[in-house]
């Protein structure tokens, strides 16, 4: 298992080869085996994980914090008000006091600078738990979930319905970078980062597969084997909430939408999911709906991540 990724961090799937995004599928299929065979796999004995969040969470906190510990290591917690980063300590300065004491860093915040910086100064990896551009780990679970209920990647066609935000990002970058077509619908205002669409696009034609962005819902879903989803305003974005609502309402992902899809068609979310808003519950809890086990799979992907980086 011990395997060197080129980069010491986790920030973006971008900076990551196709052979490493394999190397932690197959690294996550181990460890989700052996965890569930009860087997030990206590690869990261006496190491500690700093977990930094300026943002809510329960997946993400929860299978960093129960995973570094299945590894043998422990995981420390800091909310936004327990580090003197909040009171204005800089970010590098806390890089480097950091490196001296922990063997990896997992960090969920609102600027993605903010990450890269941190990752600049710090000596240790530095794993990207989300940030207002990006959300890695969740995509590289969404993609080793796929790959478990399909059995491949490359040729699918993976519809994303709703805002161009961090999941729309971190899915161009992975379903480009191994071969799936991704179909994006948004309404105008509201489409994801150009540059991140351009790089997805050279990405997936030098792997054969093709990045579209629509407006109407129905086109990006006709013929997808996979519809995601995610909430139509991020944390952060609250106050935004009641004006998106009725601007993303033809966007709904309900049953009528998703009858364009294939019949097998897999649906996803990252959760927290506004049930009523971008999903209804005739989707999200139908048999097509792999929800829980893409959240399930956070932990055996990051588990995977941090045995790799660390
Ligand atoms: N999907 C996800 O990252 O969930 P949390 O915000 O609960 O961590
Ligand atoms: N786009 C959402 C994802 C939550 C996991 C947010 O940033 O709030």
């Amino acid at each position: 298992m011990a395997v060197n990724m080129q980069s010491k961090d986790l920030i973006s799937i971008h900076d990551l080869t196709l052979e490493e995004v394999n190397q932690i599928f197959e690294v996550s299929k181990t460890l989700k085996q052996k965890q569930l065979i009860g087997e030990p796999h206590r690869v990261l004995e006496g190491k500690t994980l700093g977990m930094i969040f300026t943002k809510p969470s329960t997946r993400t906190r929860i299978s960093f914090e129960t995973g570094i510990y299945q590894l043998g290591g422990i995981g420390m917690y800091f909310g936004p008000n327990d580090l003197q980063l909040g009171r204005s300590e800089s970010i590098s300065d806390t890089a480097k006091v950091l490196s001296r004491y922990l063997d990896g860093i997992m960090i969920r915040t609102f600027a993605h600078q903010d990450v890269v910086d941190l990752a600049d100064g710090a000596s240790i990896p530095v794993i990207n738990g989300l940030t207002d551009l990006l959300h890695p780990c969740q995509v590289l679970a969404d993609l080793f979930t796929i790959l478990e209920k399909k059995g491949k990647l490359k040729g699918l066609k993976l519809a994303y319905i709703g805002d161009g935000n961090n999941m729309a990002h971190s899915l161009l970058n992975g379903c480009s970078k191994v071969g799936m077509h991704i179909s994006i619908a948004s309404p105008s205002g509201y489409k994801p980062n150009t540059e991140i669409v351009n790089n997805a696009k050279k990405n997936a034609k030098y792997m054969g597969s093709k990045v579209e962005i629509f407006d109407d819902p129905v086109k990006a879903v006709r013929n997808a084997d996979i519809v995601y989803t995610d909430v139509w305003a991020s944390m952060g974005q609250e106050a935004e909430a009641a004006e998106r609502r009725k601007k993303f309402m033809k966007y709904q992902v309900n049953p009528k939408l998703v009858k364009n899809a294939k019949d097998d068609y897999l649906f996803m979310h990252c959760l927290p999911a506004h049930r009523g808003d971008e999903v209804v519950n005739e989707v999200a809890d139908s048999p097509n709906s792999v929800i829980f086990d893409e959240a399930e799979n956070r932990l055996h992907v990051q588990k995977a991540i941090m045995a790799l980086v660390m």
